[in-house]
């Protein structure tokens, strides 16, 4: 927002996060985001605090930006962060204001926090809540925000109001650069959301069921996904097979999603989520499986695991697949090293029991194999020499399809890909 030339407020509940922000340094890692952030600190334009009372009395629209986790132990949202938000501020708002939400929140969710903002603030009716969804993707976060494919914006219909001007304000420089800015309703808007990453899900666990077939055919699923992928209608993009999704959104909005059906009574038109879920974490067991199976046993099998992030250019290890998979390995009695350019300290945390390499090198060192489980740009372009030496034996299991087989086997190794002969 800063970036787009607006001056900016940032509102935390986390002291160690905001002392940071202010400090100039990012909290987490995302390519090219900490020269945005210093270059709008440094000339005054972003500003952090954590008092909803400098925000209220200062800011003309005020973003959600919380998260909506999935609650433990059921698959539905939890909302108390949002709500934590709007209980906070509403009641400090004594003049007319636009509350812009952009969680990824159940449909419904922003009507009823109108209702609650509207009877908390003493500004009563002038107080708007509009949704915003937001569709950046981790490791491309500055470009698709200040290049997004289009808005999208929900109005509250029943409460008309100055909030799509307000909005359109905000957006002006990028609505002027012919991007594409949708108006709708407030339960459209939510539904985008949830919709677009559903979608993109049931893609990436549509073409993970055709490489089983192509496990069992003898056929190779990345050639079929470039063949198909050439049909506009089709397209190539998130074709891609292997231990599938994960993350801080595509699993839990998912499941989100369905239990928000559920709750409307439409449960049965979203069952296929049900599966779309199953076949991506059963991606997860398989590769398990196949390691056992090339290792004859996991007990006392040194694995080197290259990837913990869930995907590359981003530290996040929410739901990953490559750390979920190097722990099930583990427990199930291996030796397992986990390397990854910039996700060893949140692995640590969450993973303390894993042995953990400063290298791809130091991790292979010793392997009986090999697992490339985060397609990095570092182990994409590996070169079979430089690890000859290192290993026990020469086995690579690539369970993001990123290398290429005839590189690793014309140098004396086994190579296993998902999906390919
Ligand atoms: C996603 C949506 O893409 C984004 O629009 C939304 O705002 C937030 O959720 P993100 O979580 O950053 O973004 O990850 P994404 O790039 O969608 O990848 C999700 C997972 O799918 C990763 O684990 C990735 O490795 C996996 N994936 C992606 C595949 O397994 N195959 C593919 O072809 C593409």
């Amino acid at each position: 927002m800063a970036e787009l030339g607006h001056d900016v407020l940032g509102i935390d509940v986390d002291a160690s996060k905001l002392s940071k922000l202010e400090a100039g340094d990012l909290p987490f890692y995302e390519p090219g985001l900490e020269e945005v952030l210093r270059r709008n600190v440094a000339s005054g334009k972003l500003r952090f605090s954590s008092s909803y009372d400098d925000a209220a009395s200062w800011a003309d629209v005020h973003f959600i930006g919380v998260g909506t986790p999935q609650k433990k132990g059921e698959h539905a949202a939890d909302l108390q962060y949002v709500h934590g938000v709007v209980d906070r501020l509403a009641p400090l708002l004594v003049e007319s204001a636009v509350i812009v939400g952009k969680s990824t929140v159940p449909v419904g969710t922003a009507h009823e926090l109108g209702v609650r903002a509207r009877a908390l603030s003493p500004a009563g009716t002038a107080v708007e809540v509009a949704w915003n969804p937001e569709f950046l993707r981790e490791g491309f976060a500055v470009q698709d925000t200040l290049r997004p494919d289009r808005l999208v914006l929900g109005l509250d219909v029943e409460n008309p109001g100055v909030a799509e001007s307000v909005v359109r304000n905000v957006y002006s420089s990028l609505i002027e650069d012919g991007i594409p800015f949708i108006v709708t309703d407030l339960a459209t808007a939510e539904l985008v959301k949830v919709s677009a990453n559903a979608f993109l899900a049931t893609k990436i666990s549509f073409i993970n069921a055709i490489s089983e077939l192509c496990d069992v055919a003898g056929a190779d699923v990345t050639v079929l996904a470039d063949a198909i992928g050439i049909d506009e209608r089709i397209g190539r993009k998130f074709l891609n097979a292997g231990v599938g999704f994960g993350g801080g959104c595509l699993p839990k909005d998912i499941r989100a999603f369905m239990a928000r059906a559920g709750e409307l009574g439409a449960d049965k038109a979203l069952a296929f989520l049900r599966e779309v879920d199953n076949i991506n974490m059963g991606r997860r067991t398989r590769m398990v499986e196949l390691v056992r199976k090339e290792c004859g046993s996991l007990v006392g099998a040194r694995v080197a695991v290259l990837g913990a992030a869930f995907k590359p250019n981003s530290d996040d290890v929410r739901d990953s697949p490559a750390l979920n998979i190097a722990g099930q390995i583990q427990l199930q009695g291996a030796t397992v090293t986990v390397y990854d350019p910039k996700a060893m300290e949140n692995s640590r945390a969450i993973f303390p029991t894993l042995d953990y390499a400063t290298s791809a090198r130091e991790a292979c060192s010793g392997a009986d194999v090999v697992l490339v489980l985060t397609e990095w740009k570092e182990f994409a372009e590996l070169r079979p020499s430089i690890l000859d030496p290192l290993v026990r034996r020469k086995l690579i299991i690539d369970g993001r399809n990123c290398l290429d087989p005839s590189v690793w086997r014309s140098c004396g190794w086994q190579y296993r890909g998902m999906g390919r002969p």
